[in-house]
């Protein structure tokens, strides 16, 4: 017996919400879960003393880890702007399409400005940015003191703004998947 195909309007009514790609997901969670994690330990870095048990590991593992957010986020953008992203979830007011827009394009932002404010800070004084395995990334330019205090007082405010843009984010997620039944959050997981 042939089979009745289903009528467009049943295939439609239940809406299944666009998800992210696998890989979009997984460069998703692996930057926020890098940056979260270089916040804790930029945190912890400032802390301590020079002469600290801790100190040089933490500012090496801080300033590697630092160093690869910036190939992740490239490849992230170049990525999304090749393939295009999933619609817009269904449900959400014009205002709130455009703050989540905004607020995508300042992490954006962030991913570049912190990794090179870092890098300014970590090169001022023309030393290389030195990686695991006996690699280094050289000192391009010798910014100085001043260009180095600049850098520190940027990357201090950028440091802690992204954490703090991605405590309203993830507030603006679980919203709209549990309190709006949007369905946002499993767009991303
Ligand atoms: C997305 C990447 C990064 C994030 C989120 C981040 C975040 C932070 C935060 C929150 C602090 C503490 C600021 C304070 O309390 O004064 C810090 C300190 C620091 N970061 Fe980063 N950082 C990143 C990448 C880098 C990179 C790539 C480098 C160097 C190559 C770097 C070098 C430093 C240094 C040297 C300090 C200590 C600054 C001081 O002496 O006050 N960071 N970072
Ligand atoms: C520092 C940490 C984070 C950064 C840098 C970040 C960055 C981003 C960016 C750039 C996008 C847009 C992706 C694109 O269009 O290609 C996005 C989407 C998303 N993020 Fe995050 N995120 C962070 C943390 C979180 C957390 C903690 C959650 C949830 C608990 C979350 C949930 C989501 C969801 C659900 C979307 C999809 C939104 C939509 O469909 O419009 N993010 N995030």
């Amino acid at each position: 017996m042939p089979k009745t195909p289903t009528p467009a309007a049943e295939r439609t009514s239940t809406p299944v919400p666009q998800r992210y790609d696998g890989v979009a997901r997984a460069l998703h969670w692996l930057i926020a879960a890098l940056i979260l994690g270089l916040v804790a330990l930029g945190w912890w870095l400032t802390q301590m003393s020079y002469y600290d048990r801790w100190y040089q590991d933490a500012l090496f593992w801080h300033r590697a880890l630092g160093m690869a957010v910036l190939p992740l986020a490239a490849w992230q953008i170049v990525r999304r702007a090749v393939r295009g992203t999933p619609a817009p979830a269904p449900g959400l007011a014009a205002w709130e399409r455009a703050a989540a827009k905004a607020a995508h394009r300042a992490f954006f932002a962030l991913m570049f400005a912190l990794p090179l404010s870092g890098y300014v800070i970590s090169t001022s004084a023309g030393a290389p940015v030195p990686l695991p395995g006996g690699l280094a990334i050289p000192a391009l330019f010798e910014a100085g003191d001043a260009a180095r205090d600049a850098a520190v007082s940027l990357h201090y405010w950028l440091g802690y703004g992204v954490a703090a843009l991605a405590a309203v984010h993830a507030a603006a997620a679980f919203k709209h998947q549990w309190l709006d039944g949007a369905g946002v959050l499993r767009r991303m997981v």
